[in-house]
């Protein structure tokens, strides 16, 4: 208590202080009519009394917020602002920027602008600078003047395609310069693009199996009305073709639970022996039936990597199933993990011993909906996300896919996880 009184005190006195200074002159006509009042009266002490109560009072009262400061902080900002440069604010936008004259000379250009076209001389003409068609009509109606706002969409094609949304307008009154900005949009087209692709070929996945359904549902109505044998074989090949799309939405709903997931770095210590051994005893019923057997190489201590079980589950899941899958007619598959010679990372292989993937294939399987058809006769037995969804949780792991294929010999898919700490 005694401290923190101590240390009151003199802020205290220093503020008391800075209040009388700074109403000064408010204090000393007070005093002063208070004496005059006192002498008037006949100088019995009165006024002078309330003098000193004035005093005090001004320096003790806890000051209201006064409306001085933020006054004082508005008229610098204000200042601040007026003096800046149009080359500063110019300098500080990220896109391109010109700022040309009304005859449609380039009189300043930003250094985003030099990045992205080059070097302008000053004075050069926009339409010199700009020559495809649709820049020349723009920068003319432009120049022309009129109600703006104007603006034009406009492709770059050299050195690299760029898209912009390039829009002009009008400096201050009557200055005759004007403002033209570019936009960048290659990405945001991009991402449209690949949304536009990602939904035609969900639909058409989709349209596959839903035709061929609609197909047999009339031939069993029709010609194959009266003959059990075929109605038992067309029911079965449209129950497989139910799965087939209850597959391909699980999928799709995996994969969109995966883009809508914030990122946040995986925390949890998984042990990879722990995963890989359960996606084993997971699926050994199906490697069962493909004729296939799944043998284990694990390290007899914890192989620990940071990350969600589940969603590595899901990464062994997939690359297992796929060996059993794909590489079924090798007879086995293994499984190994163990850490890397200088410790930096862990490392899982799923080896198989089938047909193998032709190596102009290997860096396209990530993609969505890839798969790879090695002549008719082999059925499509699945959606093509499997290994998409495989590299999108293991970029959120830091982590990456390699993979190895020797035509007649199998397939080897390794993931490589950085060391936990
Ligand atoms: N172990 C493997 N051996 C041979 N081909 C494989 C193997 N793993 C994957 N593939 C090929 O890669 C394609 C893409 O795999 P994936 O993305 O998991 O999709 P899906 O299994 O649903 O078809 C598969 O269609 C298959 O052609
Ligand atoms: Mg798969």
């Amino acid at each position: 208590m005694n401290i923190r009184l101590k240390s009151l005190l003199p802020d205290l006195f220093t503020s008391a202080g800075k209040r009388l200074v700074r109403h000064r002159f408010v204090l000393a006509s007070s005093v002063i009519a208070c004496l005059t009042l006192d002498l008037a009266y006949g100088g019995r002490g009165i006024g002078a009394a309330i003098a000193v109560a004035f005093i005090m009072a001004a320096a003790l009262l806890v000051p209201g917020r006064t409306a001085e400061k933020p006054r004082e902080e508005r008229r610098d900002g204000a200042t601040r602002i007026e003096t800046l440069l149009a080359t500063d604010l110019a300098e500080a936008v990220q896109d391109p920027l010109f700022v040309s004259n009304a005859s449609g000379d380039i009189v300043y250009a930003n250094e985003a602008a030099s990045v992205a076209f080059g070097t302008v001389a000053p004075g050069m003409p926009l339409q010199l600078k700009f020559r495809a068609p649709e820049m020349h009509d723009f920068i003319a109606r432009v120049m022309e003047g009129g109600a703006g706002p104007f603006g034009i969409d406009y492709v770059e094609r050299v050195p690299l395609e760029r898209a912009y949304r390039v829009s002009a307008t009008r400096i201050g009154d009557g200055s005759g310069l004007f403002v033209l900005l570019f936009r960048d949009q290659s990405e945001a087209r991009r991402i449209d693009r690949m949304r536009a692709d990602f939904i035609a070929n969900a639909s058409h996945e989709l349209r596959t199996p839903l035709a061929s359904i609609a197909g047999f549902i009339e031939t069993l109505r029709g010609p194959a009305r009266d003959d059990p044998k075929a109605r038992e074989a067309f029911l079965q090949i449209m129950q497989d073709q139910t799965s087939r799309m209850a597959r391909l939405i699980d999928d799709l709903l995996s994969l969109s639970r995966l883009e809508v997931k914030p990122y946040g770095k995986p925390s949890e210590r998984v042990d990879l022996r722990m995963v890989v051994g359960g996606v084993r005893d997971a699926l050994a019923a199906r490697a069962k039936d493909s004729g296939v057997e799944i043998e284990l190489d694990m390290p007899p201590e914890p192989l620990e990597v940071l990350g969600h079980r589940d969603e590595l589950f899901q990464v062994f899941e997939n690359l297992l199933e796929n060996a059993c899958k794909y590489g079924s007619s090798g007879g086995r598959v293994v499984a190994s993990a163990r850490k890397a010679a200088d410790g930096s990372e862990r490392i899982v292989t799923i080896r198989d011993f089938g047909p193998g993937i032709p190596e102009e294939h290997i860096p396209r399987l990530t993609e969505r909906f890839y798969r790879v058809e090695i002549g008719a006769g082999r059925p499509q037995k699945g959606t093509g996300l499997g290994l998409a969804i495989v590299k999108h949780i293991l970029t959120r792991h830091d982590a990456r896919l390699s993979i190895r294929s020797k035509m007649g010999e199998g397939s080897s898919f390794t993931v490589h996880f950085p060391a936990p700490d």
